[in-house]
């Protein structure tokens, strides 16, 4: 449901927004979308890692004729996380918190690279960076606020061999990250598939994700719901971007950005928070159920997102 904008907004008259990964692809449309849905005295922070591509797309997400809100632009590369540490105590200091922070940046990988050499990087900017953002910015959050981690389908459990289940299911934040440094390791001693992980790095560490914030989530539900505030994984379903369009040979069925967008915003803006909803990985409006799927096989990667 789309509500009025002020439907997010805490004590404060102006709110903050933040997306990671934002200078292209689905981020840099969900700050577009924000921009046009918020206020003229809201602030919209699109960050990205890189000093001219930030600039660049903040100015240009500026000029388009439907944006509303101010967008700023910072640099925030996600796999430094004493600098997402540095940008929650500044938003706390200057402006009491953040209404809406998105965790979206996800390091590009081509098909004919090896996954376990981009290992690291791929894990950094996805789940490391998403911890460090639950950690830093979950608490900065302000009453009625709304943190969406955008994961994807494969972040369901049953994505995984079932020898990994008990990694992720139920586990705290901590668990989840001696998960993932357990993956991490084990691409590094060449036995990950051994012990079950796929090759595609893409399914454990969406898995993960989503298991990162039902991990916070646990934690925090009987207060947020009481506040009006959010915590929930995204999946937009397939998009077409830089990231993506290697992967695929038919392209009819993908969103653009902005599409994509639009349903990630209407769970942004949607008012009351549904309680179905609140931790759970939300797909078009709709929660996944946390034990569906099944692992996929080598050929399937590249045919869904
Ligand atoms: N596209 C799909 O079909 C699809 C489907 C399901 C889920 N998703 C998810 O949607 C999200 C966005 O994907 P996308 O397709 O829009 O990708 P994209 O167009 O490649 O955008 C990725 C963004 O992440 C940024 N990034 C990479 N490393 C970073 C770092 N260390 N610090 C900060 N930013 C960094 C990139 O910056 P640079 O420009 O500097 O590289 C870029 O702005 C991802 O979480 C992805 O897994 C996408």
């Amino acid at each position: 449901m789309n509500v009025a904008l002020s439907s997010v907004a805490c004590m404060n008259t102006s709110r903050i927004a933040l997306v990671t990964g934002a200078n292209q692809g689905l981020g840099r449309a969900l700050v577009e979308g924000l921009a046009s849905r918020m206020n003229p005295d809201d602030l919209v922070l699109l960050t990205g890692r890189n000093h001219q591509r930030v600039k660049d797309a903040a100015r240009e997400v500026t000029q388009l004729p439907g944006a509303r809100a101010r967008v700023e632009g910072r640099v925030l590369d996600v796999t430094d996380t004493d600098a997402i540490a540095r940008l929650a105590d500044e938003l706390g200091g200057r402006y009491g918190g953040a209404d809406v922070v998105i965790s979206n940046a996800v390091a590009r990988l081509l098909p004919e690279e090896s996954q376990a050499e981009r290992a690291d990087e791929f894990i950094d900017v996805s789940n490391t960076a998403t911890h460090a953002i639950l950690r830093s910015l979950g608490p900065a959050l302000r009453p009625r606020g709304r943190l969406l981690v955008v994961a994807s389908r494969f972040g369901t459990l049953g994505h995984l061999d079932p020898r990994l289940h008990h990694l992720f299911d139920g586990a705290n934040l901590e668990q989840v990250e001696y998960a993932v440094e357990s993956w991490r390791r084990a691409i590094h001693t060449r036995n990950a598939e051994e012990a079950g992980w796929p090759r595609w790095l893409n399914v454990p560490s969406k898995v993960a994700q989503v298991a990162a914030v039902r991990a916070i989530a646990a934690e925090r539900r009987e207060h947020d719901l009481a506040t009006g505030t959010l915590i929930a994984s995204v999946c937009p379903g397939m998009v077409d971007t830089a990231t993506s369009r290697p992967w695929f040979s038919d392209y009819s069925q993908a969103q653009s950005p902005s599409q994509a967008a639009d349903a990630v915003l209407d769970l942004v803006f949607a008012d009351p928070v549904d309680p179905a909803l609140y931790g759970e990985l939300v797909r078009f409006g709709k929660a996944l159920p946390w034990l569906d799927g099944t692992p996929p096989v080598e050929q399937d990667r590249m045919l869904t997102p």
